[in-house]
C-alpha cells in the first residue's frame, strides 16, 4: 500500500494552533446568535414555574397572547409529536404536562418579533398552582426510595467478611457538591422550515444526531425531514450532550406552528436555573485495612441526586462505579449506587461523566486511611495501585477488566521526583510549625481513567472526506467542536495522510446530512472515533489515487508516496493538486466515507462485568495550599502535573487541555457552589443561578507555579496515532487542591485527626472544618 511518510510540513505531533484561535481572538468565529438569520425570524422566551413540585390548577395565557409583538404561545398540548426530549428513558416533558417537577420547569414558550419582547410577555402569565412536597437532597431522595432508575449494586469477594477480620476499620460520610457546566455559550437553537415538511435545526449540541431525532419525534416527523447542524460550541462540557435537546425542540415547534424561522436564546440566569448540572453526591464509606494501609475490604455508597428525571443519570452513575477504584486495586467490594429523584434540574453529563464522584470516594478513602495510621498519604496511595501483571493478582479491576497498561508508578515516582514532593513536605511541616494562623497542605493524587462510551455501541464514527480536483481537501465527520480542539486535530490527521500542508484542509460544520448516525462529542473519545474514521477515508482516497500513478508509471502501488505536498515515485515527483487534477480528468472518485469501531470492547449492562473500556488515560498531580484558619479563605500556591495523553497529536491543544481541567476540576471543588433554598415558599429555588453568587475560577486563581508536563508513554492499544483522549481525565488532576486543603485542616486539628471536609472546599466548609463540623 503507499505510504504516507513523516509530514516534513508541520501535521501531527506539532503544537499547532487551533484551527479557529484567529477567529476566536478577534470575534469573528460565529456562534448560533451570530448567525444571520432568514427574514421574519421571531424569537423565543421560556415562561418557568416558580414551586419545586405541584399542579397546574389553572394557566391563563391570554395576557401573553395580546402583549405587543407575541405571534405565537405553546404549552405542552400543542407539541405535535411526543412531548418527551429524554435521551434513555422517555421521562423528560419538553414543556410540563400539568404536574411540576421543579422549581425553573418551562411551562409554556413565546415567540414574538425580538428577544426582549418574548422575554416580556412571557412574564405576563396567570398561573395557579397547587404545591405539593418536594425531595430536593440525594439523602431526602435515598430516604424516601425515590428513584429514577432502580438503584444498582456492584461488588467482588466479600466485603462484609473482609471488613470483619480487617486489623483496622474506619467509617466515614462525605458531600460532594454539583457543577454548573458554565459554557460561555448559553443553550441556544435557530429552527428553520424549509420547504415540504422539512426542518434545518441550528443548534449547539454535542450530540447533532440526537437533536435531530428528538425534534423529528416532538414534530411528529420522520428522521430525514430534520438536518441539524453545529459548526462550533462556546464550550459543552456534557452540558450540550443531552441538554440541548429542550431548547431545539421548541425552537422547532414554534418554527413549524408559525411557518417562519425561531431562535431560542436562553439568558444566563434561565439556562443556570432550567438545565441539568453535575450530579452531587451524598457518599459514605466502611473500610478495613492492614497497618500498612493496605485496603483489604470496603463497602461504599454513592447516592446521588439525579433531578427530575433519568437524563443520563443511569449511565453517569454507572461510570461512578467503575470509577471507585481510581487506580488503587479493590480487593474485596461492595458498592451500592443510588439513583435519587428529586424535585430539582435533571442532572446530566459533565466532564468526568460520574467518573470523578466515583474517584473522588476512594480518595477520600486512602486519605483518611494515611490519616487514621499517622502515615503519609502519598506512601498508603502508593500502596494500593494496582499490579502491572497477573503475578501481582492486583491488576483485575472489580469489574473484571485487566488494567494492562497500568504507568502509574512511574508516572507518579517521576512527578514526585520532579516536584519535589519529600522536601516540600519536610518544608511544610517546619512551616506549619512556626505559624499558628497560616497552615499550609500538600497533595499528589493520581488519575486513572477509561476510555470509551460504556453504552458500548456508541463506540462508532464516520466521516466524508473531499477532496477537490484543485488538490484542497474538505473534512466532516460526525464529532462536534466545542474548544476542545476535536476539528484541529482531525485537520493534521487528515494533512498527514495526504502529506499536504494544514492549510490545505478545511473542515466543515457537523451537519447530521453529511454524516449520519453519529454518537455524541463526549466520554472524550471525539479524536478516538472520528478521527481513525477521516483517516479511514483518507486511506482509501489515496489508494486510489496511488493505483492510478503506479499504472501509469507501471511500478507497484507501494512505491508511491505522499509527502511534504508532493506525490512521488521512482523517477516521478509532481504536487499534489497536479496529480489530483489528473486522476479526475481520468475519472478517479477523489472523495471517500471512513467508519471506525472501537475494537476489544464489550461488556453485560446487567452484571456489570466485561470490558467496558479500550484503555486508560493516567495522570498526577501534586498541589501545595495554604489557608487562613481564622476566615477560612484559602490559595493554591503551587501546581505540579504529569499527565499521559499517549503519544500527542498536538502538544499544545492537549497541554491546554490539562489547564483548563485542571482549573475546571478545581472550581467545582473549592469555590462553586450550588445553593438550592431548603425550605419556605421558595424551597428548591437555585439560589445561586448567576455569576454573581456562582463563582467559577477566575484569573487571580491560578496557581502562581502552574507546571505541566505531558508523559512520554505511546498508548499500548492501537489509537489514532498511539494518541490518548485528554478531554476529561484531566479534570480530576484537581484531587490534589481538595485533599491538600484536607491536608492543611488536618494541620491545625493535629496529628491524627481526620477532619470532615465537605467539598466544595469554600471558606466556610474550610471553617466548618476547623471547627469539628459547626460553624
Ligand atoms: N474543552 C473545551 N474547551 N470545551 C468543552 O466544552 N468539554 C470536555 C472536554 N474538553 C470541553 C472541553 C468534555 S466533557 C469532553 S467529553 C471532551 O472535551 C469532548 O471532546 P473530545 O472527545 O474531542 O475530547
Ligand atoms: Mo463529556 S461529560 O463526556 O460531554
Amino acid at each position: 500500500m503507499s505510504a504516507a511518510l513523516p509530514n516534513p510540513v508541520p501535521g501531527v505531533g506539532d503544537g499547532l494552533p487551533h484551527e479557529s484561535a484567529h477567529l476566536h481572538v478577534t470575534g469573528r468565529a460565529t456562534y448560533i446568535d451570530d448567525l444571520p438569520v432568514p427574514a421574519g425570524t421571531l424569537h423565543a422566551a421560556l415562561g418557568l414555574s416558580a414551586i419545586a413540585h405541584g399542579r397546574i390548577r389553572h394557566l391563563d395565557l391570554s395576557a401573553v397572547l395580546a402583549a405587543p409583538g407575541v405571534r405565537a404561545v405553546i404549552t405542552a398540548a400543542d407539541i405535535p409529536g411526543v412531548n418527551d426530549c429524554g435521551p434513555v428513558k422517555h421521562d423528560d416533558p419538553i414543556l410540563c404536562e400539568g404536574e411540576i417537577l421543579f422549581h425553573g420547569q418551562p411551562l409554556f414558550a413565546v415567540a414574538a418579533d425580538s428577544h426582549d419582547l418574548a422575554r416580556r410577555a412571557a412574564r405576563l402569565a396567570k398561573i395557579e398552582v397547587e404545591a405539593l412536597p418536594a425531595l430536593l437532597t440525594a439523602e431526602a431522595a435515598a430516604k424516601a426510595e425515590s428513584w429514577v432508575l432502580p438503584p444498582v449494586e456492584v461488588s467482588r469477594g466479600n466485603a462484609f467478611a473482609a471488613l470483619a477480620v480487617s486489623p483496622r476499620r474506619l467509617r466515614g460520610e462525605v458531600q460532594l457538591g454539583g457543577q454548573e457546566h458554565f459554557y460561555l455559550e448559553g443553550q441556544v437553537a435557530c429552527a428553520i422550515p424549509g420547504e415540504d415538511d422539512t426542518m434545518r435545526v441550528l443548534t449547539s449540541t454535542q450530540h447533532p444526531t440526537e437533536m435531530q431525532h428528538m425534534v423529528a419525534h416532538a414534530l411528529g416527523w420522520r428522521v430525514h425531514q430534520v438536518t441539524a447542524e453545529c459548526r462550533r460550541m462556546g464550550g459543552g462540557f456534557g452540558g450540550k450532550e443531552s441538554q440541548s435537546a429542550q431548547i431545539a425542540c421548541i425552537a422547532a415547534v414554534l418554527a413549524q406552528r408559525c411557518g417562519v424561522a425561531v431562535k431560542l436564546r436562553l439568558d444566563r440566569d434561565d439556562d443556570m436555573r432550567i438545565t441539568g448540572k453535575r450530579h452531587d453526591f451524598h457518599i459514605e464509606y466502611d473500610a478495613g485495612f492492614d497497618e500498612d494501609g493496605r485496603l483489604l475490604g470496603l463497602k461504599l455508597l454513592l447516592a446521588s441526586r439525579c433531578g427530575f428525571s433519568a437524563d443520563l443519570s443511569g449511565p453517569v452513575n454507572d461510570r461512578a462505579i467503575f470509577h471507585a477504584d481510581n487506580a488503587y486495586y479493590l480487593d474485596a467490594v461492595d458498592i451500592l449506587s443510588l439513583r435519587g429523584l428529586t424535585h430539582t434540574v435533571s442532572n446530566t453529563a459533565f466532564r468526568g461523566f460520574g467518573g470523578p464522584q466515583g474517584m473522588f470516594a476512594i480518595e477520600m478513602v486512602m486519605d483518611d486511611i494515611a490519616r487514621e495510621l499517622g502515615k503519609e498519604p502519598l506512601e498508603v496511595r502508593r500502596l494500593n495501585f494496582y499490579g502491572t501483571s497477573d503475578a501481582t493478582g492486583r491488576n483485575v479491576t472489580h469489574y473484571g477488566m485487566k488494567v494492562e497498561d497500568n504507568v502509574i508508578e512511574p508516572l507518579v515516582d517521576q512527578l514526585a521526583a520532579s516536584a519535589g514532593y519529600a522536601a516540600r513536605r519536610a518544608a511544610i511541616d517546619a512551616f506549619n510549625a512556626g505559624s499558628p494562623v497560616i497552615k499550609k497542605g500538600l497533595a499528589l493524587t493520581p488519575v486513572k481513567f477509561g476510555i470509551s462510551f460504556t453504552a458500548t455501541f456508541y463506540n462508532q464514527a464516520g466521516a466524508l472526506v473531499h477532496v477537490y480536483n484543485d488538490g484542497t481537501v474538505l473534512v466532516s465527520h460526525g464529532g462536534t467542536e466545542m474548544g476542545q480542539g476535536l476539528y484541529t486535530k482531525i485537520r493534521q490527521i487528515v494533512a498527514q495522510e495526504f502529506g499536504l500542508p494544514i492549510i490545505d484542509v478545511r473542515l466543515s460544520s457537523t451537519d447530521t446530512s453529511r454524516v449520519p448516525n453519529t454518537s455524541a462529542t463526549a466520554a472524550s473519545s471525539g479524536t478516538d472515533l472520528n478521527g481513525k474514521a477521516a483517516q479511514a477515508a483518507c486511506q482509501a482516497i489515496r489508494r486510489r489515487i496511488a493505483g492510478f500513478v503506479a499504472e501509469r508509471l507501471g511500478v507497484s502501488d507501494d512505491l508511491v508516496i505522499f509527502a511534504a505536498g508532493m506525490v512521488s515515485a521512482p523517477g516521478f515527483d509532481a504536487p499534489f493538486a497536479s496529480v489530483v487534477a489528473d486522476a479526475y480528468k481520468a475519472r478517479i472518485q477523489l472523495w471517500d466515507a471512513g467508519f471506525y469501531r472501537t475494537p476489544k470492547i464489550h461488556y453485560d449492562p446487567v452484571t456489570m462485568q466485561g470490558r467496558p473500556f479500550y484503555y486508560f488515560s493516567y495522570g498526577a498531580s501534586v498541589s501545595e495550599v495554604a489557608i487562613d484558619t481564622l476566615t477560612g479563605e484559602s490559595k493554591v500556591l503551587r501546581v505540579d502535573i504529569l499527565h499521559d495523553v499517549g503519544r500527542s497529536i498536538n502538544p499544545a491543544i492537549d497541554i491546554g487541555q490539562i489547564e483548563g481541567g485542571f482549573i475546571q476540576g478545581m472550581g467545582w471543588l473549592t469555590t462553586e457552589e450550588l445553593v438550592y433554598q431548603p425550605d419556605g415558599p421558595q424551597a428548591g429555588r437555585l439560589a445561586t443561578h448567576a455569576p454573581s453568587t456562582y463563582k467559577i475560577p477566575a484569573v487571580s486563581d491560578l496557581p502562581r507555579q502552574f507546571n505541566v508536563q505531558l508523559f512520554d508513554n505511546a498508548n499500548v492499544e492501537d489509537s489514532i496515532h498511539r494518541s490518548k483522549a485528554v478531554g476529561e481525565p484531566p479534570l480530576m488532576l484537581a484531587f490534589s487542591v481538595f485533599f491538600a486543603l484536607r491536608d492543611a485542616v488536618a494541620a491545625a486539628l493535629g496529628p491524627g485527626t481526620r477532619p470532615r471536609l465537605d467539598a466544595p472546599a469554600t471558606p466556610e466548609a474550610i471553617l466548618k472544618a476547623l471547627k469539628g463540623g459547626r460553624l
